[in-house]
């Protein structure tokens, strides 16, 4: 996050990755179960909560908009709520941090409250669009002045009763979509979100389980999801699954490092979440599902990841929207794939934490891998399984996912790779890097 000093890290090639890796709670179903517990009347307990920076910052949000949010010495966070509609002004500015997610999903939260919050966060999100969502928000009902190009610093003035809208996503965000349902629980009658390319839907599955009344169909433009405002919400104990967008480090860093054979246990998979673990496969990857099981409504499964050999593919776009997170590191594998791979339809990429195209393009080519640029993706000749050249310095640009996947590259190098900022790393997987020393320590005992 912004206030936390930038962190060179290096890191060099290593033996086989044996053993087990447990993954932090996903990102964005811990931002919702603290959003939606926030607003439930009486106490919810969450188990599994991401502790990253991203998530605090919707932590330190709901606080101050009047929620009591505690995190228990058993690991619990205890919330209790204000009841839709109670959210009360903030005294300050809403620091958002790194948080593009806790940015959207709150400024519809506030969209139909009548009170009016400033939103604040550090470079990397005050350069990312934020009229994606002022468009539908303004149409509800709710007043806001943003920076420049609709970014950060904005104030936001909410609407309380705002208006009902039906809204047909031109971008395929389920932050936007999620936004408008958010600003939708607290306004009178119907709030529709049609959207022609389906999104992650951990929103709706959450809302509906603390009882919001919301239909989801499909109709001739894409999924239709309605929801009726003015609802009340039961406060509910949720468990939260491991991120499959976290467990995607450890399927590539396996699936390329030689004699490698890990157990990523508790990963999420929703099939709005999976698309990288079927690119991965069409790639040749040895991924297997053990121990499936439901866990909060959402299933679950451990992945068993064993070193493959990697064959290039055209990724198919139709996964773009359930792997969008999970780009940069699948660029990794491409590198060491047998062939050109080939990812277009992912223009998304240029406006999340850093322009990813641009970011993994400078980077692999540092690092001696040959890429070709496109508006909406990249071409990436891989090595065949081969180690990369490495021996470079490269630019986090204070995105988490760069950061992660170089250093995933790094592993299989001739030469270290530098990363010139790992600190961003705390906002969505602060154990990382200790994940990474506990496998290396693991398998330097099994070796002995
Ligand atoms: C998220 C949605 C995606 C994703 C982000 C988390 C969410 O963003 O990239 O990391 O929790 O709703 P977009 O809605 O911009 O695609």
């Amino acid at each position: 996050m912004s206030h936390l000093p930038p962190q060179t890290k290096t890191l060099g090639p290593c033996g086989p990755l044996r053993g087990t890796i447990t993954v932090p709670g996903d990102k964005s179903i811990s931002h919702r179960s603290l959003m939606l517990s926030a607003l439930a009347v009486g106490e919810s307990r969450v188990e599994g909560l991401l502790e990253g920076e991203d998530v605090l910052a919707t932590a330190a949000a709901m606080r101050a908009m009047g929620a009591e949010i505690q995190r228990g010495a058993d690991g619990i966070w205890r919330i209790h709520g204000v009841g839709v509609g109670g959210l009360r002004q903030p005294d300050t500015a809403l620091e958002m941090g790194n948080s593009g997610t806790s940015t959207r999903l709150l400024m519809g939260l506030v969209a139909s409250h009548a009170i009016t919050a400033t939103f604040t966060g550090d470079a990397s999100l005050s350069g990312r669009p934020m009229g994606r969502v002022i468009e539908p928000l303004s149409a509800m009902g709710a007043a806001i002045t943003a920076s420049l190009g609709g970014r950060l610093p904005l104030m936001l003035r909410g609407l309380c009763p705002a208006v009902p809208i039906t809204y047909t996503l031109p971008v395929a965000s389920a932050q936007v979509k999620s936004a408008i349902l958010l600003a939708g629980l607290n306004t009178p009658g119907i709030t529709t979100v049609i959207e022609p390319v389906a999104t992650r839907d951990h929103s709706e599955r959450m809302l509906a389980g603390f009882g919001a009344d919301l239909s989801v169909e499909q109709g001739p433009e894409g999924r239709i999801i309605q929801i009726r405002g003015e609802a009340e919400l039961r406060p509910q104990q949720i468990v939260v699954p491991g991120d499959p967008s976290s467990a995607a480090f450890w399927l590539v860093a396996a699936s390329v490092v030689p004699d490698s054979d890990i157990l990523v246990a508790n990963v999420g998979l929703n099939p709005t979440r999976t698309g990288v673990i079927a690119a991965l496969r069409l790639m040749g990857a040895d991924i297997t599902e053990e121990n499936a099981r439901v866990v909060g409504g959402e299933p679950v499964a451990d992945l068993r990841v064993r070193h493959a050999t990697l064959r290039a593919i055209e990724v198919p776009t139709e996964l773009t929207p359930s792997m969008i997170d999970e780009y940069p590191v699948l660029f990794v594998a491409a590198a060491f794939a047998e062939g050109r791979t080939v990812a277009r339809g992912a223009h998304e990429l240029r406006v999340k934490e850093s322009d990813r195209i641009a970011a993994m393009r400078a980077a692999l080519e540092l690092c001696g891998v040959v890429c070709e640029e496109f508006e909406d993706g990249l071409a990436i000749t891989g090595t065949g399984g081969a180690p990369i050249a490495g021996g470079a310095t490269i630019a986090s640009l204070l995105d988490h996912r760069i950061a992660m996947s170089l250093s995933v590259a790094a592993l299989h190098a001739r030469r270290p790779i530098t990363i010139d900022d790992a600190a961003p790393v705390a906002t969505s997987y602060p154990g990382f890097y200790a994940s990474l020393d506990r496998l290396a320590a693991d398998t330097a005992e099994q070796a002995a």
